[in-house]
């Protein structure tokens, strides 16, 4: 199959942009939020309109490309052959629904497996972090400098307090070192801007022991495409066809802390 790419980037940028702008002009509406898989896990009328929004629009152009997404309205995507989109179409729901900010729409578009194309869109903001492969990340029309070595000492990390508190995930223990080790710790509550923030080396790694696919497959495009690290807590390589503990972070730093602070992580 040869695919224009190019053209590909080009209405992935569009339809982000113009599902961004109808999330915006919803803020003044009253929203209708149930929960999924527990009380915390949240979804509007919005996350389920935009992903639809994306499905319309890549099924008419492109009828042959698949879709994973959040929502459950794309296929069921069990390879990845072909190209495949994988969407989450509000990735910080909470926050969106309690805050109407710190969330995005994450779109990681994928050929054959591999990552080509990545596009974060903090919505509130109108910041679209957006790369096609081997052409540089650029934040509107601004280009992202690669990122540069750094140390625990000296780093700020983001890593959700749930997981330092115990719980039924993962040994809480393991992360208490790093905790106490690096300059700070942070959370936002969307993945997908974390890693954002990793990506612009506002923050210098991120950590989860559990995420899906659409909330990591834009942000592991942008982050490899700038010289960052993306794998699992235990430094494998990671699978978009399930769900993955992430671990993102500058170089040197990523080497670091598997070496020193994960290596005897149970989880
Ligand atoms: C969630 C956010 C959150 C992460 C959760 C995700 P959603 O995505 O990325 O930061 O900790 O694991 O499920 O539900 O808001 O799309
Ligand atoms: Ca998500
Ligand atoms: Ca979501």
């Amino acid at each position: 199959m040869n695919h224009n790419l190019k053209e590909i980037y080009t209405y992935a940028m569009e339809w982000t942009k113009e599902a961004g702008e109808n999330i915006r002009a919803s803020f003044p509406k009253t929203l209708n939020v149930t929960s999924k898989s527990n009380p915390n896990d949240l979804v509007t009328d919005i996350d389920k309109g935009t992903e639809q929004y994306f499905i319309e629009k890549i099924k008419g152009k492109y009828p042959d490309h698949r879709i994973m997404g959040e929502e459950g309205y794309g296929d069921e995507v069990t390879g990845l052959s072909g190209v495949v989109w994988i969407i989450d179409p509000i990735d910080g729901t909470m926050n969106f629904v309690h805050q109407q900010r710190n969330f995005a729409i994450s779109v990681g578009i994928y050929v054959d497996g591999e990552g080509m194309i990545g596009l974060i869109y903090d919505v509130v903001h109108d910041e679209l972090y957006h790369c096609i492969k081997g052409n540089g990340v650029l934040l509107n029309d601004k280009p992202i400098p690669e990122l540069k070595e750094s140390r625990v000492s000296e780093a700020v990390i983001a890593l959700n307090a749930l997981w330092v508190a115990p719980n039924k995930r993962i040994d809480h223990q393991m992360f208490i070192p790093l905790v106490q080790d690096v300059r700070g710790t942070r959370s936002y509550g969307s993945a997908a801007m974390e890693m954002v923030y990793v990506a612009t080396g506002r923050i210098d790694a991120y950590l989860s022991p559990r995420l899906a696919p659409w909330d990591i497959a834009a942000g592991i495009i942008l982050i490899k495409e700038l010289g960052g690290e993306a794998t699992d807590l235990r430094g494998n390589e990671l699978d978009l066809l399930k769900e993955n503990s992430l671990f993102v972070s500058k170089p040197g730093l990523h080497s670091e802390i598997l070496k020193h602070y994960l290596k005897d992580g149970k989880w």
